[in-house]
């Protein structure tokens, strides 16, 4: 193989610079340039007026200094372009204009696919599980999980100690879409109290409860860590006619949040001052661990040396703590296990 590309794609995760200085070294070890598209697949679709916008000649030197940056050097962006066939036959031809061979693509499970469609109109392409969420099952890890949790720990750590100050519990929207991994590893590496997931459905009046045996036992800054998908497991629930009932305005229709929550769990457990924190992108926005970055390194190293031996239609991850590759579509039929044992012995269930 002559000449290979890289891009990275859907949300961006820590790690995802220090698996592209990761490919160009070993692409340089191995005589094969290697071209940068920028923007995920958006960069293959020759929108833009100049082909530099799109793509770029990436050099060692160039990105030997990215790879502890937060961020990602090549930019990323969802395609929804990449849904239509017609729009995947001009990425591959631009592919083949431009004699790029292989491409290694950085990101998540709509990536994959992405791949998977480029493969079978001939391009070679490897997978790189680049995504805070830790929601593709054939790994044990995706780039960024462990920076995103250290942040959130760091976050809930900080939360609590003010949260003693003033004997105010707290609720802690963590992210990972619907995968529910951020909230438990966060729950547990911080001692939190109460953990909220999508896999697993729940009763606010349960919550409720809950919180209210913590408060009654002095526990007065218990924390309650919900992912942002746990709304999608609540149980009907009627807020509006809760706070409006309760002294708080609430609109017909109103999505719950975070911050409605905790106004529930105040006026559902004697005025008790529960605040609510929303951590959002903070959690990709940090300098990835050293996990992190150890793990781009492999797989960066891995996805070079599958394309420089002609393999293809694969995705890299990590099996009993060694890097390893499966083929896109078995990775992305495997079935997700949500640790319910540990989700049960932090909610004492
Ligand atoms: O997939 C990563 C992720 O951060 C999810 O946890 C979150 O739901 C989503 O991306 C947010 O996406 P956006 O950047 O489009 O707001």
């Amino acid at each position: 193989m002559k000449k290979i590309g890289v891009l990275t794609s859907g949300g961006d995760s820590p790690g995802m610079n220090a698996a592209v200085m990761a490919i160009a070294k070993f692409a340089s070890r191995y005589g094969m340039p290697l071209v940068g598209i920028k923007r995920g697949y958006n960069g293959l679709l020759r929108k833009s007026t100049s082909i530099y916008d799109d793509m770029e000649e990436l050099h060692l030197d160039t990105v030997l200094d990215i790879a502890d940056r937060p961020g990602t050097y090549l930019r990323t962006a969802r395609c929804m372009e990449f849904m239509d066939p017609a729009w995947r036959e001009v990425a591959a031809n631009t592919l083949r204009a431009m004699e790029i061979e292989g491409l290694v693509v950085i990101g998540g499970d709509g990536s994959f696919h992405g791949a998977e469609h480029l493969c079978k109109l001939g391009i070679h392409c490897i997978g790189i599980p680049g995504t805070i969420d830790n929601d593709l099952p054939y790994t044990e890890m995706t780039l960024g999980y462990d920076t995103a949790v250290n942040v959130c720990v760091n976050s809930v750590r900080a939360i609590r100690a003010t949260s003693r100050s003033h004997d105010r519990p707290a609720v802690v929207e963590v992210m990972g879409r619907h995968c529910g991994d951020i909230a438990l590893t966060t729950a547990v590496s911080t001692g939190s109290e109460i953990v909220l997931v999508p896999e697993v459905p729940w009763r606010v009046e349960d919550v409720a409860n809950r919180l209210n045996q913590q408060i009654a036992k002095g526990n007065t800054r218990a924390t309650i860590i919900v992912a942002e998908g746990c709304w999608e497991s609540m149980e009907p629930f009627d807020m509006f006619t809760f706070l409006n009932s309760h002294g708080k305005k609430c609109y017909e229709g109103e999505p719950i949040s975070a911050m409605r929550f905790a106004s529930i769990m105040k006026r559902m457990c004697n005025n008790a001052e529960v605040r609510a924190t929303v951590l959002g992108y903070t959690q990709r926005g940090a300098e990835p661990t050293a996990r992190d970055s150890a793990f781009a390194y492999e797989a960066g190293h891995l996805a070079v040396r599958l394309l420089r031996d002609g393999i293809s239609n694969q995705v890299i991850g990590m099996k009993e703590g060694k890097v390893y590759y499966r083929s896109i579509d078995e990775a992305l039929q495997a079935k997700r296990e949500f640790n319910r044992p540990l989700y049960d012995l932090v909610n004492h269930l």
